[in-house]
């Protein structure tokens, strides 16, 4: 009865209405100018919304990936035992670490995470400011990339399906890469000085310090001998569980290959692409506001349509063609021993070593952006609203590049960031033709981006499944990373 009364007056209204405007109302909401525009761009694109992966993505439930998710948060995986993965790449920081370049070994407080971190001063090669020469990317979403990990892919599929990493040359395949990608990736960290392997293992190749590493957590080897008091049972009780074999060795357990394994698939669990966007592409038009629709029209649509053109380069549903280009990023930091005085970094040239690839780095991925900041290879920018005035005017962005947004601590080079920022401005291969446009478009532009955000992201109690915290048993060896820091 009551539910009849309510459709009455809702019929009695619609034909008023109806009267009014003279026409017959329909039961869905008018589409706007804009979304007429947006539809027929997702169907002439076969967007869907949702980025597809290429292998299936493990639960976080998953006993491996549960086990990926305690040695991600452990120190045991660096040489000296004061830097996890988790030092650069925490869930509640968006997957990364929310410093424009990240400090690994030797920090002041090892388990502070985010602002605030900073290299111990009287470590080897401190000069104050941060230590690695690029900005750590997310691992959220890390499973859905095809081709390319890293700033410049050196983590790359070839086209013969063996897997490239730096551990052989250019186009060859690494018969210990693991696999899939992100599996390759893993056993990297722990063979970078400044990110994990630390100053006191010279006498280790990249293979020698992952095996020492292993060895040290199982308590067999010559890693057990130069530790022979940690305390080994807990990791191999973890071990055996999450590889459901109750009765196999340490030796045969704690490898460095089933590390790296568990490692990937604790990542590869990171999916989070539930969108407003994806919301928006499935049918449901609120879930835009009118000015990130505004924003969406200007990222998809080429300069002859009055767009941006962002597409080109963002395209498809992961937004990212994972392809190479010099968009005349600025260069701050130590940079990666390139140029005259080492310290620029030709990004994709330094794998392939052709003039055309100097300076591009892979475009990343635009899902969550709002959560992975700063921005950039080097994370010159600290505010989104800045990076997408970069990408509309890159030579103007870096005229009157805003140093004082950066606000972490002893950033290197700074005096020569414009001099040499301009070789990549200048360079052939420069790929971004600059537009005019208004500050309202940029407010569009960013409240685009800010519609590509999982909410997931934002949430700890949503991203609980992925954190380790106190509440858990711990490594008796006091070696899990339990992060301080601004909002943790
Ligand atoms: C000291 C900070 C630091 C630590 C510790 C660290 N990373 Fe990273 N990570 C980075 C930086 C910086 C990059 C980008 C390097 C580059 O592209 O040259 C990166 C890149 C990555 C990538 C590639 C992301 C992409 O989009 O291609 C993955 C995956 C990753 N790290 C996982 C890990 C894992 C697993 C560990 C632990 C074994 C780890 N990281 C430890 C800073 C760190
Ligand atoms: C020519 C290809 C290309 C075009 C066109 C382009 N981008 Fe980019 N974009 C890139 C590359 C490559 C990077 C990373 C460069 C680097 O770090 O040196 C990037 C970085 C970004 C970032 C920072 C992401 C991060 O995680 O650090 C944002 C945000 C972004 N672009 C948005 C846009 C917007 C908005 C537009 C349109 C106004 C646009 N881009 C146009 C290639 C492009």
């Amino acid at each position: 009865m009551d539910v009849l009364n309510k459709l009455s007056i809702v019929v009695v209204l619609a034909f008023f209405a109806g009267c009014n405007s003279g026409t017959t109302p329909t039961p869905t909401p008018q589409k706007s100018e804009q979304d007429k525009k947006l539809a027929s761009i997702i169907k002439s694109r076969g967007l869907t919304g949702v980025p597809k992966a290429t292998s299936t993505i493990p639960a976080i439930t998953d006993p491996i990936a549960q086990l990926g998710k305690r040695l991600f948060f452990s120190k045991s995986l660096s040489g000296n035992r004061d830097t996890a993965c988790v030092t650069c790449h925490h869930p509640q920081l968006g997957g990364g670490d929310n410093l424009s370049l990240s400090v690994g070994v030797d920090a002041d407080i090892p388990d502070l995470l985010g602002p605030g971190r900073t290299h111990r001063i009287d470590a080897m090669h401190s000069d104050g400011g941060p230590t690695v020469p690029r900005n750590a990317p997310t691992t959220f979403n890390i499973a859905l990339w095809k081709t390319f990990l890293f700033h410049d892919g050196r983590v790359e599929l070839n086209a013969d399906d063996t897997i490239r990493t730096p551990d052989v040359a250019f186009n060859n395949g690494d018969p210990q890469a693991g696999i899939n990608l992100v599996h390759a990736q893993a056993r990297f960290p722990v063979t970078s000085k400044e990110e994990m392997k630390g100053f006191a293992h010279d006498d280790k190749d990249n293979q020698g310090i992952r095996e020492f590493l292993a060895q040290r957590m199982g308590g067999y080897g010559s890693g057990h001998a130069a530790d022979p008091l940690l305390d080994n049972a807990y990791w191999l009780e973890k071990f055996r569980t999450a590889f459901n074999q109750p009765n196999a060795t340490a030796e045969a357990l704690i490898t460095e290959q089933n590390i790296a394994f568990a490692l990937g698939e604790y990542q590869r669990s990171q999916v989070f692409t539930s969108t407003p966007w994806q919301k928006y592409v499935s049918g449901d038009t609120n879930a835009l506001s009118p000015s990130a629709k505004n924003g969406a029209l200007l990222f998809m649509n080429t300069s002859e349509e009055g767009g941006a053109n962002c597409a080109s380069c963002h395209s498809g549903d992961f937004f990212t063609d994972e392809g190479f280009h010099n968009i005349g990023m600025p260069q701050i930091g130590r940079g990666k021993g390139n140029g005259a005085d080492g310290v620029e970094d030709f990004g994709r040239f330094r794998e392939t070593k052709l003039e055309i690839d100097k300076f591009t780095f892979r475009t990343p991925s635009l899902i969550n952006v709002e959560m992975t900041g700063p921005w950039g290879h080097a994370g010159a920018f600290t505010s989104l609203e800045a990076m997408v005035r970069h990408d509309l005017k890159p030579q103007q962005s870096v005229d009157n590049y805003d140093f004082s947004q950066l606000s972490q601590n002893g950033i290197q080079n700074l005096d020569v960031m414009k001099e040499n920022t301009q070789k990549a401005l200048d360079h052939p291969n420069f790929a971004i033709s600059e537009q005019q446009f208004s500050d309202a478009q940029v407010t569009d532009l960013v409240n685009f981006l800010k519609a590509l955000t999982d909410p997931c992201t934002k949430s700890k109690t949503c991203l609980t499944p992925w954190i380790l915290d106190s509440k858990d048993d711990l490594d008796p060896n006091g070696d899990q990373l339990v992060p301080m820091g601004a909002g943790l």
